[in-house]
């Protein structure tokens, strides 16, 4: 099958494409190289593109008749909730208006099926333990805001035209498949906790104070490898199997999965599986909360199981294995 993936050159994006190729699937990468890299996409070809701009409709529908394409893998985003923050028009141009680009063109090039990255940024700040595909949408921030919205995007395009989808909501990814896939950017806990110990300093604990056992975060940390295999249960569901927008899984949870591990890590936790993969204590420099986060975001992840037999293999220890790992090997 020939499978369509933006965002390929990225960190997660590598993973799945390296997948793709191994089981024998003809990958074209669509990346603009902002934060992707052309040397992780292997012998896939890769074609340089801006999907927020208007001309590229036509270009990316053209692509899709020429390379006969039966699948897309839409990952291109930005994705840093800060920046989202001070740029807000710049992050919808680029996650919605890009997303509705990635639509026209396979709607004009009646490519049928589309898996959708979304984000566990949708819930906001969830009020249950667990938070399931049908849980209240409150995104706090203009990033989730553009996930949420893409979502409804695929929906409406899903039920105008037919096409097959589903969007997968990610939870915290981390770790590395392979040791020259690691996460280059240093933006969420597991990369910048092994960048301060790295540089002999203190790992920054962003409030020891929240309604949680040990007073840190808790997150669902998932290991990019297991997301990745995600995508492909995705890709096969949504290519071989048929429509899968379900108006009777709840409002907003028509075609929606969460990907995370159903398991709760704290922020000390986190530290302390570091602490056991380096072999050296890792001392902590606690800090006040910062804003707007949330104490407690961990997947309820039935349905990915349900509909996708899929679920995660790997643990938090493997995610800061792998991590520590690939930062050796990168040396
Ligand atoms: C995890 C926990 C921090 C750094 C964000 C986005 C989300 C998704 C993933 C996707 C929190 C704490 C962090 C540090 C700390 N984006 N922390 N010290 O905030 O759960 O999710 O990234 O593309 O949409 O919101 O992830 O890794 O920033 O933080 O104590 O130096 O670690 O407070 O509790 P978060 P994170």
């Amino acid at each position: 099958m020939t499978v369509i993936v933006t965002g390929g050159a990225g960190y997660i994006g590598a993973h799945i494409i390296r997948l793709l190729a191994a089981r024998g699937d003809d990958v074209v990468v669509v990346d603009d190289l902002s934060n992707g890299r052309a040397d992780r996409v292997g012998d896939a070809r890769l074609e340089v593109a801006d999907l927020a701009a208007d001309s590229t409709v036509d270009r990316l529908a053209a692509l899709f008749r020429e390379v006969g394409a039966r699948a897309v893998i839409h990952l291109a985003a930005r994705k840093r909730v800060d920046e989202s923050l001070t740029r807000p028009t710049w992050y919808y141009r680029q996650n919605v208006g890009g997303l509705a680009h990635v639509l026209e063109a396979m709607e004009r090039a009646d490519v049928p099926s589309l898996v959708f990255s979304s984000s566990a940024a949708v819930y906001g700040a969830p009020s249950s333990a667990l938070v399931t595909e049908a849980s209240p949408t409150a995104p706090m921030n203009p990033y989730g805001e553009t996930k949420l919205a893409g979502e409804w995007l695929v929906r409406d395009a899903a039920r105008a035209w037919g096409m097959r989808c589903l969007s997968l909501r990610y939870f915290n990814v981390a770790g590395a498949g392979w040791d020259d896939l690691h996460d280059p950017a240093a933006l969420n806990l597991v990369p910048l906790v092994l960048g301060r110990i790295r540089a002999g300093l203190p790992p920054l604990v962003f409030g020891s104070d929240h309604p949680t056992p040990d007073g840190t975060c808790i997150r669902d940390y998932v290991h990019v490898l297991d997301l990745a295999q995600a995508h492909i249960a995705a890709l096969d569901h949504v290519a071989l199997a048929g429509a899968v927008v379900d108006d009777d899984a709840g409002p907003g949870a028509d075609h929606v999965l969460n990907i995370g591990t159903g398991v709760g890590s704290s922020v000390l936790e986190v530290l302390d599986a570091f602490a056991v993969a380096t072999g050296a204590p890792v001392v902590p420099e606690l800090l006040g909360r910062r804003a707007g986060d949330p104490p407690q975001v961990v997947a309820a992840v039935d349905r990915a199981v349900d509909v996708l037999g899929w679920r995660a293999e790997r643990d938090l220890a493997e995610i800061v294995r792998s991590t520590v790992r690939a930062e050796v090997a990168a040396r």
